[in-house]
């Protein structure tokens, strides 16, 4: 039987559950049979950057696995009291590996599109920052949380990075699956440093992707620690001080907003609510632009015609035609052929196999969500 997302899920909500139980001997196996589901569904994965991920993910999990054995080492109740026992020192260094600290260099003229959302992000974000005593005359308040919501390829992830870069700030990139692997039992206190860290910064922003993963699925199933750091997480949110001149910013992303518990969308908390919805026309001529512009193209090459034939692709989508479009002449000179430009019939082939990667009633969904929220 071919591996599925469904068994894929099973397995990996096993072996979280079981870890955040503390039974780590119980989790492993679990987490390496997600794994290897997840290895056999990027095989079977035609799109390359999505195979890339879903590898990295399966990469993750097999890590998770092999903290699993580290932890089941320490006996029972083993974990964050007796590490911290042991040595106070390590637990200091610790923090380091999992706050992962980035200066990304994405620039908001690398995204295509989306003005309105730029627009939006200026006055709630950069401006603030870039000119704080207009700010303060006015009273408009600084950083604070940001949710960008939309469907999968939309550059949610390629934005929070250019806002970090626009600002010059200094990102903090952490996931809820990390929460759960190097946080279980140590959570609160990674929290606390966490923010530690970012406040020290005079400029951060704290990046969480996936964020409704932190919701736990189903309510039965006790989640101990999730229960604990999620209002953990909104009150340190709630606790930024907006006025002064250092700044700090949650900015969380996710593609099902509807899963996100209403807490964390109050006042105070991620309450500025950001749709990034699939690239307009324009936006995608834009995108063909990015994509193509630097790749050897045929005088045949339409891009009003693309732009026509990709409504509804997301950027995501016409970054990947792009690129499997050029593999065509590239294989064939390869093959030997006389190396050619891309050309129409290279896109249109690769399109007829490719349809748009998120649907029309996924896209409906977000627009209600967008409206009602
Ligand atoms: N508006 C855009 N402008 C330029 N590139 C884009 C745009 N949207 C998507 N892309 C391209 O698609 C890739 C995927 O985008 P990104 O990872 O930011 O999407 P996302 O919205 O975070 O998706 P997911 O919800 O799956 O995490 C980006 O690395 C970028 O190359
Ligand atoms: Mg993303």
């Amino acid at each position: 039987m071919p591996a599925t997302f469904a068994t894929f899920k099973r397995l990996k909500d096993k072996g979280l559950a079981a870890m955040r139980e503390g039974d780590y001997v119980a989790a492993k196996p679990y987490l390496i049979q997600a794994a290897e589901c997840m290895i056999e569904i990027s095989e079977a994965n035609k799109d390359p950057a999505q195979r890339g991920e879903q590898e990295t993910y399966a990469k993750e999990l097999l890590e998770l696995a092999k903290d699993c054995d580290r932890r089941a080492a320490r006996g029972p109740g083993g974990g964050a009291r007796r590490d911290r026992a042991r040595d106070g020192e390590e637990a200091e260094t610790k923090a380091d590996d999992w706050i992962v600290r980035e200066k990304p260099n994405v620039k908001f003229a690398d995204i295509a599109g989306l003005d309105d959302v730029k627009g939006e992000i200026q006055l709630k974000m950069l401006y603030p920052f870039q000119h704080p005593e207009l700010a303060q005359r006015y009273g408009i308040t600084v950083g604070g949380g940001v949710l960008l919501f939309g469907p999968p390829g939309t550059g949610k992830t390629m934005f929070a990075k250019a806002i970090a870069a626009e600002l010059d700030a200094t990102m903090f990139v952490i996931s809820p699956a990390q929460i759960m692997s190097k946080w279980v039992g140590e959570a609160e206190q990674n929290i606390k440093k966490l923010f530690e860290a970012a406040k020290a910064e005079s400029k951060s922003v704290i990046f969480m992707d996936e964020v409704e993963a932190l919701v736990p699925r189903r309510r039965d199933q006790q989640s101990t620690v999730m229960q604990r750091v999620v209002p953990q997480i909104l009150q340190e949110i709630e606790g930024f001080d907006r006025k002064s001149d250092r700044a700090l910013m949650f900015l969380g992303a996710t593609n099902e907003p509807w899963s996100l518990d209403p807490a964390m969308l109050r006042p105070g908390r991620l309450d500025a609510k950001i749709y990034v919805p699939l690239p307009d026309a324009e936006a995608r001529f834009k995108l063909f632009e990015i994509y193509l512009g630097k790749r050897p193209v045929a005088d045949d090459i339409d891009f009003s015609k693309l732009v026509e034939l990709t409504a509804g692709y997301s950027g995501a989508d016409i970054k990947a035609l792009a690129e499997r479009s050029a593999s065509r002449p590239f294989l064939e000179s390869v093959a030997g052929a006389t190396p050619r430009n891309i050309n129409m019939a290279d896109m249109q082939a690769v399109l007829a196999d490719m349809p748009p990667s998120v649907g029309q009633r996924d896209v409906e969904k977000f627009e209600k969500w967008a409206t009602e929220n």
